[in-house]
């Protein structure tokens, strides 16, 4: 299916017809706000009657007499409730209305199969009419996603293919409005390439297919793919990934993207769990629920998802993604609970659990990436512990980092991007959870704290590198649910990531 085509309405509204006109209102209290014309009159109707004042969710269908309303051609008149925006209210809340705003507005389109909607951008406090644009379009594109790659199509009735072309209509400066819709449909995009990567069933997307996603991603934008396998992760002692990937029958990648802005800005470094099943090894996980470890790789997918919104907007740092991608299978020669391994760097680790490998991969790529690269800030972003899910449960990311700053930076994208996230402390009392008796370290800790003792093997492998691990275990898929996000794969991270590099700024220091 082709992409929507986002447009900004230039003169004459009456020119085209459209299957849908949508106009909003913000949550009004006693009439229908002044300025409004024909349209204003039916929804004055709609409150005196008690159906509509504004309330986020609230929604009212009219059906233009002669086709036409106010000088518009429309099959549908559409009219949105936002919400209360009250003095409190921030502008990161405010940006969230309106990507649930274009949520409800894919989901009123695919009911009405439209393929061509015209929306007026509402004028808000707070926000400018870029950000109106950016996040309406966010959640337009977002809201619009559908899978259905392996259905057959019904007979009965024509499969609803997306919005074709949605048309902005807004009094604000064009060049605002046009850069807004720009990064909302490069960020929309991205993430639906996420989710897309995620539907995949794991017999669909295999490391191999990390690598050859990659490398067409560098074929298209200004940056490098370079691809490792078992021989050089051999060569190069990733006892890790090498581990993980013992049980199973499909090859290992380590996929690395490139992207220089130039020598001297700063090096963000990632790295994603592109573990593309997870059964649990020997250590095999209950049946019921299996299925859903085929999103184990959604930490590798928004990484590299989120390459290619790089490779469009070009953000002035330079960026290495690296996705360590196996399965973790329980084949003859799988590695088993006690064995003892050598991570990239020298670093022992054993083995007492083979379901908790994400660490295991992450290690080896965190290793390299840092040695190689040299990087001055490292984020990694992983589905590594069910105990993400007890401690916060679908609605925030699990953020364990070793510094404040990219702390504060990386909740705040969140905050501005929809994806909340939540930080966990790390400490000397969790590290020791993971002090083995034959080894410099085990991969499990024991009763407690998974998801932090997880982080905390991490940590073992960044040294005084300034870095954040995103624990995406409950929001990669089953995310809160909201207009704009699904059922299934959510595409978590990708927007957060491209928020914060967004005017990124210099950070220094060490860990605090
Ligand atoms: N991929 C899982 C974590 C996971 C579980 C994500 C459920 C989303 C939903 C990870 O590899 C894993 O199995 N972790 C173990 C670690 C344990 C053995 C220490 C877990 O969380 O149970
Ligand atoms: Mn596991
Ligand atoms: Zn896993």
């Amino acid at each position: 299916m082709d992409f929507t085509q986002f447009l900004l309405a230039s003169g004459d509204l009456g020119e085209d017809g459209c299957d849908v006109f949508v106009t909003c209102f913000t949550q009004f209290e006693k009439e229908v706000p002044e300025g409004h014309r024909a349209i204003g009159r039916l929804v004055e109707q709609a409150f005196q009657v008690g159906d509509f004042s504004g309330k986020s969710g609230e929604r009212i269908l009219f059906y233009p007499e002669s086709g036409q309303v106010d000088g518009i051609r429309a099959k549908r008149i559409a009219v949105f409730g936002i919400g209360r925006i009250e003095a409190g209210t921030t502008a990161a809340e405010i940006r969230e209305m309106m990507r649930k705003l274009g949520g409800g507005i894919a989901g009123l389109a695919e009911k009405a199969k439209a393929s061509r909607i015209m929306v007026r951008l509402p004028v808000l406090d707070r926000i400018d009419g870029g950000q109106t644009a950016e996040c309406l379009v966010e959640g337009l594109a977002l809201g619009d996603y559908r899978f259905v790659k392996y259905k057959k199509p019904d007979p009965e009735e024509k499969a609803y293919p997306g919005l074709r072309e949605v048309i902005l209509v807004s009094d604000s400066a064009e060049s605002l409005v046009r850069r807004g819709m720009a990064r909302g449909e490069n960020a929309a995009k991205a993430a639906c390439l996420a989710r897309d990567m995620a539907n995949e069933p794991a017999n669909k997307w295999t490391a191999e297919d990390f690598a050859l996603l990659g490398r067409s991603l560098a074929g298209k934008y200004a940056m490098k793919c370079r691809v490792m396998d078992q021989k050089d992760m051999k060569r190069l002692g990733m006892g890790g990934i090498l581990a993980v990937n013992q049980g199973s029958s499909e090859p290992p990648r380590l996929v690395i993207l490139e992207y220089k802005a130039q020598q001297k800005k700063q090096t963000l470094l990632l790295v994603g769990k592109g573990l593309t099943f997870d059964s649990g090894g020997l250590s095999l996980k209950p049946a019921a629920g299996m299925e859903d470890m085929k999103y184990d790789m959604c930490g590798g997918a928004a990484v590299l998802a989120f390459m290619q919104a790089v490779g469009i907007e070009r953000p002035d740092l330079n960026i290495i993604a690296m996705i360590p991608a196996t399965d973790n299978m329980s084949g003859s020669s799988a590695v088993k609970p006690g064995d003892v391994i050598s991570h990239y760097g020298g670093i022992s680790s054993e083995i007492v659990n083979t379901d908790a490998e994400g660490r295991l991969i992450l290690a080896d790529a965190l290793a390299y990436g840092i040695k190689k690269y040299r990087p001055d800030c490292v984020i990694d972003l992983a589905t590594l512990t069910g105990a993400a899910i007890v401690g916060l449960g679908h609605h925030y990311t699990c953020l364990l980092s070793n510094n404040d700053t990219l702390v504060n930076r990386l909740v705040q994208a969140g905050e501005r991007s929809g994806e909340p996230l939540w930080r966990l402390p790390l400490g000397k009392d969790y590290s020791q959870q993971i002090d083995s008796r034959v080894a410099d370290i085990k991969n499990v800790g024991g009763k407690g704290a998974g998801t932090i003792t997880a982080a905390a093997y991490l940590e073992k492998f960044v040294g005084k590198t300034i870095w954040a691990h995103l624990d995406i275990a409950g929001t990669a898929w089953d995310f809160t649910e909201k207009s704009y996000i699904p059922k299934g794969p959510s595409g978590v991270g990708v927007r957060t990531l491209l928020e914060l590099v967004r005017d990124w700024q210099k950070i220094d220091g060490s860990p605090d």
